[in-house]
């Protein structure tokens, strides 16, 4: 744990008497600066109290029905896929690149046919990719929609993710590169207004929840052992928030909300430092690439210098056989959180599988045995401590690989 990557626990205290001025008060705001910061017109940012409900919104906005197919990156996250079924369209996993962390243009194209109505591009850990010209113009039928769950704010030669393909969708969910706690957007096409959706509002019960368990999240971005004592009280009192069972576990499409108060008052305060949180992230990046060249064995990925790394990736040599255990030992060694994001193409392991054939995308499962990922929140400072710690981190990874090999 260690997530709210860009929130700060003023930003956090001080957002609860600002949800004084209202629900409405704050998602015009919010969408209004987010349409500025995207420059486009209000009307095409639709708010939600998540990136799935959004990703639900822009399949039925491309008119996704029976017949059709939609096709999913096999290396995503399980809710990402349960949007697709109850439109009557039929998935369709394709595999990522070899070595890679999106698709391969060209296993791509040979996976689409003229079912084929959407294919939802991954963005992975915040890489932001787009698909060439010469694809797109080959299948004029198809409309690409960006997952830009992982890369809010991120680039690609220049271009701010989300704008240069069919629509897409973001998550401010707590471990995203903004937190609401939940949260998310569909930005739709050029060319494309709809109205705000009306959605049931969050209940009381469950704002406290988001409350409660952000509160934890911050406490062990700064004091572990705090947080780990928060986290523990608020799970006892059956105030964690997170997904539904029915969602991981059946498949279960996601009822879609309102973005809540609290969210949009958070986000909308770490929007306005949008600009210094991601230099400090790309200075966390720069010493943590630095540290783990000093084990070539590792892969480490190329991106432009403005990519808004939601966590930063790194993969073994071997696929290992038990990821979180090796996590939890790196972790403890060095005193950094380390994550094990995705582990399995369709995450989490033990999610529902969506018809998921065992082998069929090899390159997603190599890197799901095999990538570990290390945290980028603004609450880790550059300096003589963190250099402490990815030494212990190099260590720990020496001694990893020694006994592997
Ligand atoms: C790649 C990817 N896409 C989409 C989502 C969905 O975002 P949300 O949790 O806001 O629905 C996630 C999140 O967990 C994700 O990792």
């Amino acid at each position: 744990m260690l997530t709210a990557n860009s929130l700060t626990l003023w930003q956090f205290v001080s957002s609860l008497p600002m949800m004084l001025a209202g629900r409405r008060h704050h998602r015009a705001a919010l969408q209004r600066e987010l349409a500025r910061l995207f420059a486009v017109s209000e009307t095409r940012i639709m708010l939600f109290d998540s990136g799935r409900a959004a990703l639900a919104a822009l399949l039925a906005a491309h008119g996704v029905q029976q017949g059709d197919e939609v096709i999913v990156p096999a290396f995503t996250c399980v809710v990402v896929p349960n949007q697709v079924p109850p439109l009557g369209a039929t998935l369709r996993f394709v595999d990522i690149a070899e070595d890679g962390l999106n698709f391969g243009w060209a296993t791509l194209a040979a996976a689409i046919s003229p079912a084929t109505r959407v294919v939802i591009v991954p963005h992975n850990f915040g890489v932001a990719c787009e698909v060439p010209t010469w694809l797109r113009e080959r299948y004029r039928h198809v409309r690409f929609v960006d997952d830009g769950a992982h890369g809010f704010g991120s680039r690609c030669d220049g271009q701010l993710l989300g704008t240069y393909h069919d629509g897409a969708f973001f998550s401010f969910e707590y471990s995203k590169n903004i937190s609401g706690g939940i949260g998310g957007f569909a930005l739709l096409p050029a060319g494309m207004s709809l109205p705000q959706p009306e959605l049931p509002e969050l209940g009381c019960a469950d704002e406290w929840r988001l409350l409660a368990t952000l509160k934890s999240h911050l406490l062990a971005a700064r004091w572990p052992l705090l947080g780990r004592i928060s986290m523990a009280l608020t799970r006892r009192l059956g105030l964690v928030y997170r997904s539904a069972d029915a969602e991981v576990h059946e498949g279960m499409p996601h009822r879609a909300r309102a973005l809540p108060l609290l969210s949009s008052v958070l986000i909308r305060r770490q929007l306005a430092r949008l600009d210094s949180v991601m230099a400090h992230k790309a200075a966390l990046v720069a010493r943590y690439r630095a540290a783990l060249a000093a084990l070539p064995q590792l892969q480490q990925w190329q991106a432009p210098a403005d990519t808004h790394w939601v966590r930063y990736p790194f993969a073994l040599p071997q696929r290992v056989v038990d990821k979180a255990a090796l996590a939890r030992r790196l972790s403890q060694a060095s005193g950094l959180t380390i994550g094990v994001w995705f582990d399995d193409v369709i995450h989490p392991a033990g999610s529902w599988r969506h018809g998921y054939v065992a082998g069929s995308a090899p390159h997603g499962e190599a890197l799901a045995a095999t990538v570990l990922n290390l945290p980028l929140n603004i609450a880790i400072a550059v300096d003589a401590a963190l250099e402490q710690k990815l030494a212990r981190l190099v260590a720990a990874l020496t001694l990893y690989l020694e006994g592997e090999a």
